[in-house]
């Protein structure tokens, strides 16, 4: 490969929200309405290729080695006019991504899809950016993405100027500072009737519950950052378990109301809530969809695993723990002569 070549590959984690992103104040440049707060995952990741390319006429997609639809194409074109804008380029670029995400898993793919695109086009394009760079140029293909560049505990600072300049994620603690246990735990394959982007719009627009959102929103990530330098595991989980539930209030109010939750999401928290009276700290969230995602300490996995696994509805269990950020590899996944 010669030295000139645009091209750069690389690899994002997924994450988990504690605290939860819901709500924009700007739909076009992803500016939210509240901060919020994650654990980028170690075992869900994408890989993406990016090469520009004088010859091309217009951007080319190959999405987990097929060629992607025309609308993901679209999206990923659109996203990457903001890189060339950045970069004052005008080449279009073939894009290669595989997705190691499954979407039955309940993570939203778009986090660790759009942090792996971000980082590969600008590093292909020649751009050299800050982590807070590169997280405010994911932030606008995907909100959550702008966490998936930093490893560990996340931060995304709202911020409050109308350009978004002041809107970016940062490291709280990288994902050797403390170790804990996600499970990720699967009550259904079905796809979702509702994305958080509908989601959260709908809420915003429509829920008489969303000030109390915001009112209270602020605490909560005090409170869960405050908890995570202390590594206080029972603080932290009752506070991400009560934001969660207080995000899914929101929608209830939304109209139409919008109920992501299934038999099996109920059968889960209750289990939950059941392991703690017994003594074992663990904890749920759930995002924008059926599955749940548990909390538990590393020495408490296998008891809080097998203690789902029981349960009717629960397909699958799969563990996690904090991983890293955004990452650059050498091998590309294809070459195009
Ligand atoms: C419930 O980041 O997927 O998972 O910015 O519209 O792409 P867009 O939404 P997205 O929303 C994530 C919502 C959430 C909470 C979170 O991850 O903070």
């Amino acid at each position: 490969m010669s030295s000139n070549k645009l091209i750069a590959t690389a690899k994002a984690n997924t994450n988990i929200a504690l605290i939860k992103y819901w709500g924009k104040r700007d739909e076009k440049l992803f500016l939210p309405m509240n901060s919020s707060l994650s654990i980028t995952l170690n075992n869900f990741h994408t890989i993406t290729t990016v090469e520009f390319r004088e010859e091309l006429k217009e951007d080319k997609l190959i999405w987990n080695q097929a060629p992607g639809s025309a609308k993901e194409l679209m999206k990923i074109s659109s996203f990457l006019d903001i890189i060339r804008k950045e970069a004052g380029a005008s080449l279009y670029a073939n894009v290669i991504t595989e997705n190691h995400v499954p979407t039955a898993a309940g993570f939203a793919s778009s986090a660790s899809g759009y942090a792996a695109l971000a980082a590969a086009a600008t590093k292909a394009i020649g751009l050299d950016l800050s982590p807070e760079g590169l997280s405010k140029i994911a932030r606008q293909g995907s909100g959550s993405a702008c966490r998936s560049i930093y490893g560990g505990f996340v931060e995304w600072q709202k911020g409050c100027l109308e350009d978004g300049s002041d809107s970016f994620a940062r490291q709280i603690l990288d994902e050797k500072a403390w170790n804990v246990t996600i499970l990720s735990v699967m009550v259904t394959a079905g796809q979702k009737k509702v994305s958080s982007r509908e989601g959260m719009k709908r809420t915003v627009e429509s829920s008489p519950f969303y000030q109390g959102w915001l009112d209270t929103v602020g605490e909560d990530m005090e409170a869960a950052k405050k908890a995570i330098r202390n590594r206080d595991f029972e603080f932290l989980g009752a506070v991400l378990e009560g934001n969660a539930l207080k995000m899914h209030a929101t929608m209830l109010g939304a109209k139409p109301p919008i109920i992501y939750w299934e038999s099996g999401t109920l059968e889960v928290i209750h289990r939950i809530q059941d392991l703690r009276q017994e003594g074992i700290l663990t904890f749920f969230t759930i995002d924008a969809g059926p599955n749940v995602k548990v909390l538990c300490e590393p020495k408490n996995e296998d008891k809080v695993k097998q203690a789902l696994m029981g349960l009717r509805s629960v397909q699958k269990v799969i563990s996690c723990n904090p991983g890293e950020g955004v990452k650059y590899l050498s091998e590309h996944l294809i070459e195009w002569t």
